[in-house]
């Protein structure tokens, strides 16, 4: 237990052992994650290069003898209780934790897989609405504990596409498989490249270290507004642009993932103005996310960082996914001597940024970027230094 001992773990195991009178059985943790570069790129089959961040998502639990769930919730001081049975409709939109919780356990019977009651209280500190991945965490862990109390032998690949089924079916959300992918298989000190259609990986270490460089997370205190529907929205467009470049190329496309920049641009002129530019930031952003991770397999970092800022921009621009505020973090932190690279990291509309910088410069940046930001915009931000940490584990107590 040693490995995964730390504030969330012990506040959930005494929230439990208080609670049910026993000690928990399992301990599950599950992390959020910050994506370096490829963004709106996995539900175009194309590529990501996410890792796996220190905030979690933990949960402990017991089996039951019977089919009753009974959980308490810690961040929210809330508990939900029902059978397994009867899961029926989630909550309501306001209890969203107690929803991630009964969508993954829906998704799972639904699959087939014969699920017992449990005990559980969850605890984390992944914040929220942040970019951060704090419901992939969510569905990945509550997926991990069923996985471990019932013993179902499912692939830690095929836990990410249920938590994404379960967010996807239950909560609405068109979300890739990015966020749930590299919660469940992130690395230690490595980001993973994702081919989203393949669904093969590869994990690329970071060596910062050995390069004095930090990758500093930053977030921007905008909670991520009007995200589910301009999300599906973004989506909607890109499908419609496959359906037109198939016609348009004679080819049948199975997604943006097919077309190359230069054949995309010999069409773009005929495609309806806005699904143009959604799309040119997906075919420029998976080439931006090979070159990237070769930049930083050949220890090159400063052209890393400028791939980070072109993904910026193109976010920005082509596919509107930024906000005033991000985009004021993001010039500040982009002139900051020292920083190589800065963007908007996650679904957008406010959220975080991640910048790789000289660590030499870390403290220093925070004391001028983010006070000269908050007195800008009105905000208030926070900054969290990103260690890649390894995907979900489940520990039998
Ligand atoms: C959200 C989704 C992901 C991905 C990103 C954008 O985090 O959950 O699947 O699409 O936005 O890259």
């Amino acid at each position: 237990m040693n490995k995964l001992a730390g504030s969330q773990t012990d506040i959930a195991i005494d929230a439990f052992t208080t609670r049910f009178k026993q000690a928990p059985k399992y301990l599950v943790r599950a992390p959020g994650r910050v994506n370096l570069i490829g963004e709106h790129t996995d539900y175009n089959q194309g590529f990501v290069f996410p890792c796996a961040i220190d905030r979690e998502m933990v949960i402990v639990a017991s089996p039951r003898d019977d089919h009753r769930v009974m959980v308490h919730s810690v961040e929210y001081h809330e508990d939900d209780e029902f059978d397994l049975k009867e899961i029926g409709k989630i909550p309501a939109p306001e209890r969203q934790w107690a929803n991630y919780l009964r969508s993954v356990l829906s998704t799972l019977q639904k699959r087939g897989y014969r699920l017992s009651g449990f005990n559980a209280v969850l605890a984390g500190n992944v914040p929220q609405g942040a970019g951060l991945s704090s419901s992939a965490a969510y569905e990945v862990a509550v997926a991990t504990m069923c996985n471990g109390i019932d013993q179902l032998n499912i692939s830690s690949k095929d836990i990410a596409l249920i938590a994404q089924q379960a967010e996807n079916e239950f909560i609405g959300v068109q979300c890739g498989i990015m966020d749930q992918f590299i919660s469940a298989l992130g690395e230690a000190d490595s980001a993973l490249m994702i081919d989203c259609r393949s669904l093969d990986y590869r994990a690329v270490p970071l060596r910062l270290e050995e390069l004095a460089c930090s990758i500093v997370i930053v977030n921007s205190g905008v909670q991520r507004g009007l995200v589910d529907s301009e999300y599906n929205a973004r989506r909607n467009q890109c499908a419609e642009g496959v359906v037109a470049l198939s016609r348009l190329t004679g080819r049948a496309m199975e997604s943006l993932r097919d077309i190359e920049l230069a054949e995309f641009e010999q069409h773009a002129a005929a495609l309806d103005a806005t699904v143009a530019k959604r799309c040119r930031h997906v075919v420029t952003e998976n080439k931006r996310v090979t070159d990237a991770v070769a930049c930083l397999e050949a220890s090159n970092l400063d052209d890393f960082g400028l791939l980070m800022n072109a993904s910026h921009a193109s976010l920005r621009d082509d596919f509107a996914v930024s906000c005033p505020e991000i985009d004021t973090l993001v010039e500040l932190s982009q002139k900051y001597e020292g920083v190589l690279g800065a963007r908007i990291t996650g679904g957008g509309f406010g959220g975080c940024t991640v910048a790789i910088m000289y660590d030499a410069v870390v403290e220093s940046f925070i004391d001028t970027v983010v006070p000269e930001y908050e007195s800008l915009c009105h905000k208030q931000a926070s900054v969290y230094i990103c260690r890649a940490m390894s995907g979900a584990t489940l520990l039998a107590l």
